[in-house]
């Protein structure tokens, strides 16, 4: 049954900067989101995803990006916080799909150098959110003065936000759980 299969929930990293701090985030997020029961998940680069740059919106759909939307019960967005705002890459690639998100879950983990975890760019990012049909969680993951939370490695050294990210994952997990009974299961009037 639809309903007992495991919930597709992809982490997608937004942003194709090279030497981007994000991707650590990215890498950190979907191992925890991997480790849940019931979960099933997978790392979305951006960067693999190439676009055309002539054109925006469905027209310029990636069949495999709007497959992965499509079987998704929800999603993680790792963000950068560039100028207050988010990669507009990412808002590229989001603005190719509609209807494959709507009356899913979204959690967005805010990115940045600065002390405020991106919680600039993640207010900017709700309303367009709202606008794609996708539900965002209340919790938020933040990483402030992100080039202090990993080694070169890319290895976590503040285990402090392995309980964050834990307390978001289950908040994500409920919100997607429940959307996905209503899809199934609750018809609009
Ligand atoms: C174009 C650009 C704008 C940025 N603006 C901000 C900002 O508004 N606030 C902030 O805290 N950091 C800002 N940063 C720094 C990023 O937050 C920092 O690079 C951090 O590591 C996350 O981005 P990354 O994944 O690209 O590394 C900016 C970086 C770039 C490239």
């Amino acid at each position: 049954m639809l309903e007992s299969t495991p919930l597709f929930l992809p982490v997608i990293l937004g942003t194709s900067r090279k030497n981007r701090f994000s991707e650590y985030v990215a890498r950190f997020v979907t191992e925890q989101v991997a480790k849940q029961p019931n979960v099933a998940t997978e790392l979305i680069d951006i960067r693999s995803i190439s676009l055309p740059t002539d054109d925006e919106g469905e027209n310029i759909k990636d069949a495999k990006f709007s497959e992965m939307m499509n079987r998704a019960d929800g999603m993680v967005l790792v963000v950068p916080e560039y100028n207050h705002g988010y990669p507009g890459s990412l808002k590229h690639l989001l603005d190719t799909n509609l209807k494959e998100y709507i009356h899913k879950a979204v959690g967005i983990v805010g990115v940045s150098a600065g002390p405020f975890g991106g919680t600039r760019v993640i207010q900017n990012l709700l309303p367009v959110m709202r606008e794609l049909g996708l539900v965002n969680i209340f919790w938020d993951g933040n990483f402030s003065s992100v080039q202090k939370a990993f080694d070169d490695n890319g290895t976590l050294l503040d285990r402090a936000y392995e309980r964050r990210i834990e307390k978001f994952i289950k908040e994500l997990i409920w919100m997607s759980t429940v959307l996905r009974y209503g899809r199934l299961n609750i018809s609009i009037q």
